[in-house]
Formats: C-alpha cells, structure tokens, sequence
C-alpha cells in the first residue's frame, strides 16, 4: 500500500478506504497483534456496523485483512474484546485447536424502530485458525438485554482469583460486572458508577485489569463517555481502585482522564499480553464523520504502554508510545544547552520530514512555552504550557482556515500533573495528529489537524527565555510502502 492522500497518516493505522471507529478485539497471539475495528465499508460515515481487521507483528506496522464479522439476522457487530480460550472453557474448541473468542454488541435496528429498549445485546463468534475466519456461536445472543437502551461494548478478561471470565459493561450510566465460568452463561455480579465519575453523556467501552505499583496491586477501571470530555466531546476518564472478581471500589471519587486532548476515545488494552497496551481511536464523535478526508475517515492513536505513578497519594495512569515505535524514529539532530531568548527557529529540520518527526525536549526548569508550526497560509497549530494556571494547552484555532465544523477550532487545555521543576516532553507529529506527552507521560493530549497546505515551519517560543538542556528532532519513516 501507498498513502499518499492528503491528510493520510504516514505512521497510524487507518483503513484503506471507508469508515472507522472504535478500536475492537485487540489481542495478541502467536507474534501476532491483532486489531479489529468499528468499520462501515460501504461509506465514509458511520452505518451498519462491521468488525474489520488488522495484524502487526510490531505494534507499528499493519496489515489490513479482509473483514472479520458481517452483520446478521441478530444484527449489527458494535464494539467488544476478543480472548484466546487457552482451557477450551467455551467447549468452541476442535480437534485440539483452541479458539479465539469475539464477545461483541448486536445491534438491532428493526427491534430499534420497533421502539423498543432492548435491542443491544451481547453475542459470540469464533475463530479456530489465529482470526482468518470466524463462526458465529449458533447460541447468540449469550447475555440478553433486561431492558437498558445502552447495553453494550463487553470487555472481558479471565480473573485469576475467581477463575472466571469477568465483562466489564457499559450499561447506560454506569458500568455492570458479569462472570461466567465458559464465556456463554453470564451471571450479574455488581454495578459501578451511578453517582461517581463524569456523567455528561453515555458510558461506553469500559475496560477493567489490574496494574502493579510498589509491590500493591490496584484495579484500574477505563470508561469513555460521550460527550462530556474535558475539552467537548467524547473522552475516556478512569478510576483506581480494588476489584475482588465481583464489585468495584474506588480509592476517590475523583474524575480523572487518560488523555486531555480531544482525540483518543474508546481505548482499550490488548488482552494475552505481559505488559498494558493501550489504543484509542484517534477522533470524536463531535466532528468524526465531518472532518475533510475523502476516502477513508479516521485513524487510531499510537499504541501505548500504560504504568502508574503516585503523585501526592493519588495513583495516575502514565501513558507513552510503546517502544517498539523506535524503529521507525530516523537519526536524530540532538543539541544541548540550547538558550531559547525569544524564538527558536527549527523550520530547516522538519523540511525533509513531510510533516512526520518527532521533537523531544527536557528542561531543568519550566517556564511558558509554545511550539508553534506554521505554513504559508497563516494557519497554526500551538502546544505549549501556561505557568500561570499550571496548564499545557493545544490550540487548533488557527489550524484551519476553513470551517467544517464550528466546535473544531478551539483551545484545549490539560492539568500538569507532575509536581518535578524539570519537565520533558515528547511530540509526535504524523499527517492531521499530534500526540503530546508531557512529564514522561503523567499528561497526555492527542488532537487531530487538518491544515489547507501542510504545516512547514517550526518554532519554539519563550518570552521569558528557556534552557533547554536537551533538545531532540527526527523524522519518522512511513509504515506504508
Ligand atoms: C463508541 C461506540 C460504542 C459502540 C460503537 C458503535 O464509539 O458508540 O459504544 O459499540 O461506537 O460503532
């Protein structure tokens, strides 16, 4: 495949052509990662739902494959997990091949303009040969719907303690925990999340797995609303707690989010891996199906690699690309003890980086800064941090002259968590995105981009003037060829 669109993320994963939206099924098994998507082939915005596909061997290079899961009489396939059922609990197995298990949302139209509420409910398929092809369970749905109109995106997970598959819901406003020892009979065990936690719009695509931190073992809860986010939109927030294979307990009431900008949604973590990864689907149902790509819309984030930090007593989720991405970060220009009085022009470094390149920098002390890139239209993409109200802030204002939607064009702002006097961050600039990961990832900001001409040129500012004692660029190469 070559990209060579415009606005065709060079180092993300999007879909050669059509719709997607939230990343489904993620898993990893027998070297390989397996990623299956929101996908509606036949348009450009959202629709009959399928489950595409996509194998990495890297986590950063991918291969689309034909589509996983068509709609059927029982309806269209919403978002859900994938587990590799190692025991043969679900009886799918044969002649000694174990299955990998979809556990997805039906949606059901025809019951949906019947009026009626419970036309979301949670069925099966399977696959015998690593996802090439799959069988629906004849038995579907496996968990029908008690008559909540949002009933939807199971993630499972095998619990070590219980020795059961626990699913973590989205039901409605809150979150509903089911345990089943064969991935088919599914019992009730608790809800969460009725009056804790942001509630500005639907709860959607949970995720629940444990984490380690000093030793203690925590649970961390991820849940996406939309809207509600922050900065307008969707979002995904997250609690830490306790989960003793029934309820969830949170340590605190209070509402924390994985990334601040306004394009990561619905992320969730591969499941058969020894390390947490984590991958969001780089937009927001705010402008999702409006923004100015013709023929594909929407790309997923970078994958992340998710560990927890403790700052005054409270445990926060650190997120930063996974370190595989090192592969495709070219050499890079690196100086030191650079004095920024003013602004530094870095414009001639990015000339060869078609919009791809990664800029790295730490600073023993932090003042306000901003990053700006330009072009030759007067369009402006700024990140940057704001002393005064402890902030970092993306402001795509400017980014686009062309109005395709009125909210776009906004700031949007991000605590600094970390309490250090030095500070790092790390920008990662593709096509229309940049991620930014400030204090070693304790704040996150994704926000997509969509400039009339491409960005050319790149400033760091600082009025107060700033020490950087490192100060890295590179480009990154492209994982289409
Ligand atoms: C989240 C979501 C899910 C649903 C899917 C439908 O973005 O709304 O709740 O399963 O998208 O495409």
């Amino acid at each position: 495949t070559t990209y060579k669109e415009a606005y065709r993320p060079q180092f993300h994963f999007t879909p050669k052509s059509s719709w997607m939206n939230d990343p489904n099924g993620l898993i990893y098994l027998n070297g390989n990662y397996h990623m299956f998507f929101q996908h509606n082939p036949d348009s450009t915005v959202w629709g009959p739902m399928h489950w595409g596909h996509a194998i990495s061997k890297d986590l950063i290079h991918w291969d689309e494959q034909p589509i996983a899961l068509f709609p059927d009489s029982l309806g269209w396939i919403f978002s859900g997990s994938a587990v590799y059922d190692e025991n043969n609990t679900s009886g799918l197995g044969k002649e000694g091949k174990m299955p990998l298990v979809a556990i997805f949302t039906h949606h059901n139209r025809k019951l949906e303009s019947e009026g009626r509420k419970d036309y979301q409910y949670q069925s099966l398929a399977y696959s015998l040969d690593e996802g090439k092809s799959w069988e629906k369970y004849e038995g579907n749905p496996v968990l029908k719907n008690p008559g909540i109109v949002d009933f939807r995106d199971p993630k499972v997970r095998w619990n070590v303690e219980v020795k059961k598959w626990i699913m973590t819901l989205a039901t409605k406003d809150r979150i509903t925990f089911y345990s089943s020892p064969n991935l088919i009979d599914w019992t009730k065990e608790s809800e969460f999340g009725e009056k804790v936690g942001a509630h500005g719009g639907v709860w959607e695509c949970p995720d629940l797995f444990p984490m380690k931190v000093d030793g203690k073992e925590v649970w961390v809860l991820l849940v996406s609303i939309n809207p509600g986010a922050p900065n307008g939109g969707s979002g995904t927030q997250y609690f830490i707690g306790d989960f003793d294979g029934k309820s969830f307990k949170p340590f605190n009431t209070k509402t924390k989010w994985i990334d601040y900008g306004t394009d990561d949604y619905a992320g969730v973590t591969f499941s058969n891996t020894d390390r947490l990864i984590f991958l969001g689907w780089m937009s927001n149902w705010q402008y999702a199906e409006k923004v100015p790509t013709e023929k594909w819309r929407s790309a997923m984030t970078l994958p992340r690699e998710l560990s927890l930090e403790i700052v005054d007593d409270e445990f926060l989720l650190v997120n930063k690309p996974v370190k595989e991405l090192k592969k495709i970060i070219g050499k890079s220009k690196s100086s030191k003890n650079i004095q920024i009085t003013d602004a530094l022009d870095l414009s001639a470094d990015i000339a060869q980086a078609e919009g791809k390149f990664q800029l790295k920098f730490n600073s023993a002390t932090i003042q306000d800064y901003k990053i700006v890139l330009s072009n030759d239209n007067n369009e402006e993409l700024i990140i940057g941090y704001n002393k005064k109200d402890n902030q970092y802030f993306i402001d795509r204002q400017n980014a686009r002259k062309e109005i395709f939607e009125k909210g776009f064009g906004a700031v949007h702002t991000a605590p600094r968590l970390s309490r250090s006097t030095s500070t790092d961050i790390e920008l990662l600039f593709d096509a229309a995105s940049v991620e930014f990961f400030a204090d070693g990832g304790l704040t996150a900001m994704t926000d997509i981009f969509f400039p009339t001409q491409p960005f050319n040129k790149l400033q760091i500012k600082s009025k107060e003037g700033m020490l950087l004692r490192t100060l890295e660029i590179a480009s990154v190469q492209s994982i289409w060829n």
